[in-house]
């Protein structure tokens, strides 16, 4: 099984973190393809908790190789203070390969995602304020620093001027801040990338000969499928493509070499951040499902608006992603609950007051704004899950509850989680043979 993609179904922090982690054992490489350190991805490892934000979650495990590729947009000081970080807890992060071709986060992209934020208002976007949209603007706007910029002082300087023409003036002009200074930048960026020297290689003839070799690649994206730039809730997004498609353009390996394509989805729902999300609880259901969740960000602290599981969403991941197993997660959760909602479909009420039912993602955003789910209730159960391996052995409204999520989601599930911990999983189909 040599190239698996793993995702996030839903709008994050579904426990791809965990789910790497899970399949890391059996694998050689894991690749990060999209996104930077706006992620927050724990690792559970006996007592202890690993917060990864910038590295693959299988940096945590000594056989597998950690790659960062292209697609992502590295933050120089934020990598060495991750690697640092879990060095002094005894995880070496030598193995490490960074992309060259992979953007560079700048210091002036953390403030002008900061300042945009503000600037916005109400309409803000509610960002992780790491500067990854700015980052991936400089990308698309061919004005980007690219890792392999960052050995050559006369080009980086250059690049550095042109970058920072046109953001000195708005910086100035508009946010009524200070102009940043092109040669102090550059000499901060050249002095990161001798420190990033050692990691740096071409990623993808690495990944690619690795396939050759019969090697078994994981690509990890970070973020998820509705927080996609393309295919997500525009403009409440985030600059990269999470889906299944940007394993491909974020590592510089064809989409002949993937085999399977596995999401994550929460047992429920959560999101962080501004946006559209029907099946968010205002209650004190919610409040309830953020505290037995345990629903606070990783990266951000934030604590995430929480929902029941919504259908329309998985079916659309397994839609847009191709999928070919879902792990779901978070299912211990719910324990305790005597009847769980389940969102199968949206009302949408129309601009001549008529109601449209949507069993498919709406593309207009005006319209999934508007979405009201249909609910199904299911039964719900009250034993403890957590120390349960095998699904036969799961309560049978709980059982009854994964097959219904997995018939309305268009895929099957692979696995679920009933716990944070390694061993808090139930493989129901092997995800890696
Ligand atoms: P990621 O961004 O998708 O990697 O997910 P996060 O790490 O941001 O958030 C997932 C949270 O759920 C983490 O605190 C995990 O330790 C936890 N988690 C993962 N799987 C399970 C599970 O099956 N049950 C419970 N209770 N917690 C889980
Ligand atoms: P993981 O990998 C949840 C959200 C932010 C914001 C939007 C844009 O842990 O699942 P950005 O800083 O990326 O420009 O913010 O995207 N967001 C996430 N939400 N999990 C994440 O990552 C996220 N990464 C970004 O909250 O709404
Ligand atoms: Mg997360």
């Amino acid at each position: 099984m040599p190239g698996i993609i793993l995702i996030g179904a839903q709008w994050g922090d579904e426990g791809k973190g965990k789910a790497t982690d899970l399949i890391g054992t059996h694998v050689d490489y894991v690749a990060r393809f999209n996104g930077g350190n706006n992620a927050g991805h724990t690792v559970v490892v006996g007592d202890e908790s690993y917060a990864l934000h910038l590295l693959p979650s299988g940096i945590i495990n000594p056989n597998v190789i950690p790659v960062i590729g292209n697609g992502v947009v590295v933050d120089p000081e934020v990598l060495f203070e991750e690697i640092e970080g879990l060095e002094s807890r005894g995880v070496d992060c030598s193995r490490l390969l960074v992309s060259e071709s992979a953007h560079v986060i700048a210091p002036y992209h953390r403030t002008i995602d900061k300042v945009t934020e503000r600037f916005l208002g109400k309409r803000k976007i509610g960002t992780t304020g790491r500067g990854i949209g700015p980052a991936y603007a400089d990308k698309i706007n061919r004005v980007g620093i690219r890792v392999h910029d960052l050995f050559n002082a006369e080009h980086l300087h250059d690049k550095v001027e042109a970058s920072l023409h046109q953001k000195n003036q708005m910086l100035v002009k508009l946010y009524n801040r200070r102009a940043i200074d092109v040669d102090r930048t550059t000499d901060e960026l050249l002095a990161l990338g001798e420190r990033l020297r050692p990691y740096v290689t071409n990623t993808s003839l690495v990944l690619n000969k690795a396939l050759d070799e019969g090697k078994t690649v994981l690509f990890e994206g970070g973020q998820a499928t509705m927080l996609d730039v393309d295919h997500g809730t525009y403009p409440f997004v985030t600059s990269s493509n999470p889906t299944a498609g940007g394993a491909c353009t974020g590592t510089g390996v064809g989409p002949t070499r993937i085999d399977r394509v596995i999401a994550v989805a929460k047992a429920y729902t959560t999101r962080v951040g501004e946006g559209p999300f029907p099946t968010e609880l205002f209650d004190e259901q919610g409040d309830w499902l953020r505290n037995q969740g345990h629903e606070f960000g990783v990266t951000t602290g934030r604590p995430r608006r929480c929902g029941w599981f919504d259908a329309v969403v998985t079916r659309y991941a397994s839609q847009v992603n191709g999928l070919t197993d879902l792990v779901l997660t978070k299912l211990d959760v719910l324990t305790g609950l005597p009847t769980i909602p389940v969102c199968v479909a949206y009302d949408v009420e129309q601009a001549d007051g008529t109601h449209v039912r949507y069993d498919d993602m709406p593309a207009d955003q005006a319209a999934f704004a508007k979405a009201t789910p249909i609910y199904e209730e299911l039964p719900g159960w009250s034993e403890d899950i957590s120390q349960i391996h095998r699904f036969e052995d799961l309560p049978a409204t709980c059982q009854a509850y994964v097959k219904r999520l997995e018939e309305i989601s268009n895929c099957r599930i692979s696995a679920i989680g009933t716990g944070p911990q390694r061993d808090h999983i139930i493989e129901v189909h092997s995800l890696i043979d």
